[in-house]
């Protein structure tokens, strides 16, 4: 059977700050997406104050009816949020009316349509305080390292390597600027681009035979806006097994907890901290966290969801994300603990800088 699957997600308001969605804000969203008869099914999750709406239908890609449900669901956990009082109530929902899909509104989306396996098991993460280039290194380790991902020295059709999808995250135009390159003939080309974070992000992931297993939600808010109104808190999904990267090959990067962008008013450089799903953010408005569940689906039905770092393993890689968050602070606003110029959430410094610069004065040196 050819099903879709579509997480879409938003921040639509929390409480004590940029903490976490209140439990009337996720029943209200629950409530306005089920018994919807579009959808063959949907889970709830969320991460940080981000809520994360997962369906499985048969109406494609983009399906203007899909997102649809998503934003109803969004726009009527805001009347909620709103009564609550709750902070940054609607925050994500930058435009006033649907119109398509959610693309361009605010709320991000990670869809994939495929043919179902007999069995099909998949991945969603959801990350919170970061952008989507969080993403490109553990996906460029678990589909390009065999010290990560041993089917690629094990298994010959994986060895055969995969098609990356990167966009241009810093492209105003209209559409998407995209570049596909293929492993392991491209590698280098890949690593080269996806070492800026910040300018390209892996978007898809293809088998060489050309069945999806990945689907970043890059987008940038920013963008959308004109302005920059947050860090992009991206979401992701990943079909694993068989052809592709085994569920433990695409978790063991994260093993790494690796700096991104993002902690404190987006603006800063923080390690990416594997939680358990339905984590609130906390230390200096992080850690930026990263938090995944595992499913099977079948004829669209989602099994019950295995949340993937709640396991003895991942306590030690938590305690070493919080030495490292802790030691990064060490340094406040200097050099590499906060962001460059062009990536800052809250832009008050520049204006100041500019003012500054109208108070320098050249000094020559006496001939
Ligand atoms: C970062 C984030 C928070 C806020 C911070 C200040 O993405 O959401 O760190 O930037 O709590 O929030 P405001 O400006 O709303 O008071
Ligand atoms: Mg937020
Ligand atoms: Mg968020």
């Amino acid at each position: 059977m050819k099903i879709t699957i579509s997480a879409i997600k938003a921040d639509i308001g929390s409480i004590g700050g940029h903490l976490s969605p209140s439990r009337k804000l996720i029943e209200a969203v629950t409530e306005s997406v089920k018994n919807n008869n579009a959808i063959l099914d949907y889970r709830i999750f969320y991460t940080g104050d981000d809520i994360t709406i997962l369906m499985s239908h048969q109406k494609g890609l983009n399906s203007s009816e899909i997102h649809k449900i998503a934003w109803d669901a969004f726009q009527n956990g805001t009347v909620v949020a709103k009564e609550q009082g709750l902070y940054g109530a609607g925050q994500d929902l930058l435009k006033d009316s649907f119109s398509g899909n959610v693309k361009g509104l605010g709320p991000a989306a990670a869809e994939m349509e495929f043919e179902e396996r007999p069995a099909e098991p998949f991945l969603l993460f959801m990350a919170d305080k970061t952008s989507p280039g969080a993403y490109n290194l553990p996906f460029y380790l678990s589909f390009i390292d065999p010290f990560h991902n041993s089917g690629l020295i094990l298994v010959p059709e994986i060895s055969q390597g995969y098609r990356f999808v990167i966009m241009d995250m810093g492209f105003k135009g209209e559409g998407d600027r995209v570049i596909e390159l293929e492993t392991p003939n491209n590698i280098y080309d890949i690593a080269c681009l996806l070492r800026d974070t910040e300018r390209f992000g892996i978007s898809e992931i293809y088998s060489k035979s050309g069945d999806q297993c990945v689907s970043v939600s890059t987008t940038r808010l920013h963008n959308i806006a004109g302005v920059y109104t947050g860090k992009d808190d991206p979401i992701a999904l990943v079909r694993v097994q068989k052809n592709f990267p085994a569920t433990g090959e695409i978790l063991s990067p994260y093993s790494i907890s690796h700096y991104v962008a993002g902690f404190m008013r987006g603006s800063h450089i923080g390690p990416l901290m594997p939680v358990k799903v339905n984590t609130m953010v906390s230390y200096f408005d992080g850690p930026p966290l990263v938090s995944g569940v595992a499913l099977c689906v079948q004829n669209g039905k989602f099994t019950e969801h295995i949340d993937v770092f709640d396991h003895p393993f991942w306590d030690s890689i938590r305690a070493k994300a919080s030495a490292k968050a802790e030691e990064i602070r060490r340094q406040g606003f200097f050099g590499n603990a906060m962001l460059g110029m062009d990536e800052l959430e809250y832009t008050g410094i520049v204006k100041k800088i500019e003012g500054l610069n109208n108070k320098f004065i050249i000094k020559q040196e006496k001939k």
